[in-house]
């Protein structure tokens, strides 16, 4: 019996102290979002039917619920509180939504975010902040990410809308609303290989990119001259650009290593490709 005991606490020391020595980060306390600005974040992000939101600090399920119930989406919620997440379950189930969406007991660091569509978020501002790499290592391009009040330092939003609430002098002292929306951009830094059609370039052509987030900025070597690009746009995995001094506009979709599309001039519209490494 006491070689059992024994036994069984040098198997479960081990596990306390290490989570001891990594306790759940406070990403903030529980401020529930206004209903109005849960629909207009789900508005805003354009979430359907085809969607899977995952909302880190679901509280007591509102964003996620709403998403099912209203937009069609599927998703989860992840909180840390067993009581929240015991009444988001309740909630689902009473609504009729058990099928698309669940609550987890589990810390919004720890989750794996690969499976969302669009990630929800009402969290302190140096927590919105502390997430920004594992969104950019973990989501897909074209992913929405929308913050409630506090914007991803350093990554222009790809839209932001102000307003004012009464709603929020009780959770904030002020009227003052933010919703920002980010879009996840592929990563399109370094050389390409590109085969554009012979008006462009009729030798092998390369494309040289630098980017920073959804900034990007390079040139195009073309039968030997160095064109630099203008009017570059990522969005996701939407690359648009043109080349100074030339008529043109270059759009294509880049998946992985690869790019396709078209290069549109007036009447005309030809396909270039390109592959990273050239
Ligand atoms: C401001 S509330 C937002 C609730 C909900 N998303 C909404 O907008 O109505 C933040 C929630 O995050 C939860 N939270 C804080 N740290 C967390 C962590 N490390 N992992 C999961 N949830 C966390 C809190 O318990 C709280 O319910």
């Amino acid at each position: 019996m006491i070689r059992a005991l024994a036994i069984g606490l040098a198997l479960f020391l081990p596990a306390v102290q290490a989570e001891d020595l990594n306790p759940v980060k406070d990403a903030g306390p529980y401020v529930p979002s206004p209903q109005s600005v849960v629909a207009d974040m789900l508005r805003y992000a354009e979430v359907g039917p085809q969607d899977f939101l995952i909302d880190l600090g679901s509280g007591d399920g509102r964003i996620v619920l709403t998403a099912a119930k209203v937009f069609g989406a599927r998703g989860f919620g992840v909180e840390i509180k067993d009581e929240l997440v015991r009444k988001s379950n309740e909630a689902a189930k009473r609504e009729g939504l058990a099928d698309r969406v669940k609550f987890l007991k589990q810390d919004l660091f720890k989750t794996d975010l690969s499976q969302a569509t669009v990630i929800t978020m009402y969290l302190l501002p140096d927590t919105v902040n502390l997430l920004k790499d594992k969104f950019l290592k973990e989501l897909r391009p074209g992913t929405r990410i929308v913050s409630h009040d506090y914007p991803l330092t350093g990554w222009i939003p790809e839209k932001y809308l102000q307003m004012d609430l009464e709603d929020k002098i009780k959770i904030s002292g002020v009227t003052t609303t933010l919703i920002y929306l980010y879009v996840v951009p592929a990563r399109v830094e370094g050389r390409w290989k590109a085969q554009m059609p012979p008006a462009v370039s009729r030798q092998p052509a390369t494309l040289s990119l630098r980017q920073q987030l959804t900034r990007v900025s390079g040139s195009a070597r073309l039968d030997g001259k160095e064109v630099p690009l203008e009017d570059i746009k990522l969005r996701g995995d939407k690359l648009t650009f043109k080349l100074s001094g030339r008529r043109g506009e270059f759009s294509g979709q880049v998946k992985g290593r690869s790019i396709d599309g078209f290069v549109e001039t007036g009447r005309t519209k030809a396909p270039w490709s390109a592959t990273l490494g050239g």
